[in-house]
């Protein structure tokens, strides 16, 4: 069955632990952290003390999208700082391998991200250094956006190359996933939805997250 992520980005701050408590009680397998750094993209999030706070308050799995130039730089501190998965954008990475192999070092599964533009082709060299793929299906920065459907055909190519290639490689999706377009993304071959305003962004939790699974 497909995992569901919902992205903290859109939940209420004010009282972010017990957001992160409700979630797992509606069902939710993992979380999404979406790390920005007004560089690598035009927005700014949260980093090392907002996900070290939650993580006393859930045992969930902490999935920590990282939209920031160079990564490699805070690999360690996002380890220490609760991170189970760990996924940085092929765009953001002087040294992809290097980045990798940080991440696995510091005890962590390895994921990469691709924006919409971004083909299929650039993931090809890393296929045995990952755990983790994340089609971003909008541009990344901002929740509340629209899915752009060409990211579905790209997503459908990179399943068929791994299924081919005999890769177990999780694939993850993100960005204006919602009821709707939730079944076209499972069809295409994701095995982890994000989802932040489809989820945050409804009275139940738990209602909105099965509507996901479709
Ligand atoms: C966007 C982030 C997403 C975002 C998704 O850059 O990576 O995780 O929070 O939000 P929705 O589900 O509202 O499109
Ligand atoms: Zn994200």
């Amino acid at each position: 069955m497909v995992k569901i992520s919902p992205s903290l980005l859109s939940c209420d701050f004010s009282r972010a632990g017990e957001e992160v408590k409700r979630i797992e009680e509606a069902g939710a397998e993992w979380l999404h952290l979406d790390v920005m750094d007004g560089h690598f993209v035009p927005n700014m999030s949260f980093a090392f003390p907002t996900i070290a706070s939650l993580r006393p308050h859930s045992d969930i799995v902490f999935d920590v999208h990282l939209m920031i130039t160079d990564p490699i730089r805070y690999i360690e501190r996002f380890a220490k700082a609760g991170a189970d998965y760990i996924t940085v954008h092929v765009e953001a990475c002087a040294d992809l391998h290097a980045t990798l192999k940080a991440i696995h070092d510091a005890g962590k599964k390895a994921g990469i991200s691709i924006k919409p533009d971004t083909p299929i082709d650039a993931l090809m060299d890393y296929l045995d250094e990952c755990e983790l793929i994340l089609i971003m299906s909008v541009e990344p920065g901002y929740g509340g956006q629209k899915l752009i459907p060409k990211t579905m055909d790209k997503m459908k190519r990179l399943k068929d190359v791994l299924t081919h290639r005999g890769k177990d490689i999780i694939i993850e999706v993100d960005g204006g996933i919602n009821a709707e377009t939730a079944p076209l993304a499972i069809a295409s071959g994701a095995d982890v939805l994000v989802a932040g305003s489809a989820v945050f962004g409804k009275p139940d939790y738990k209602v909105a997250i099965d509507a996901l699974r479709g």
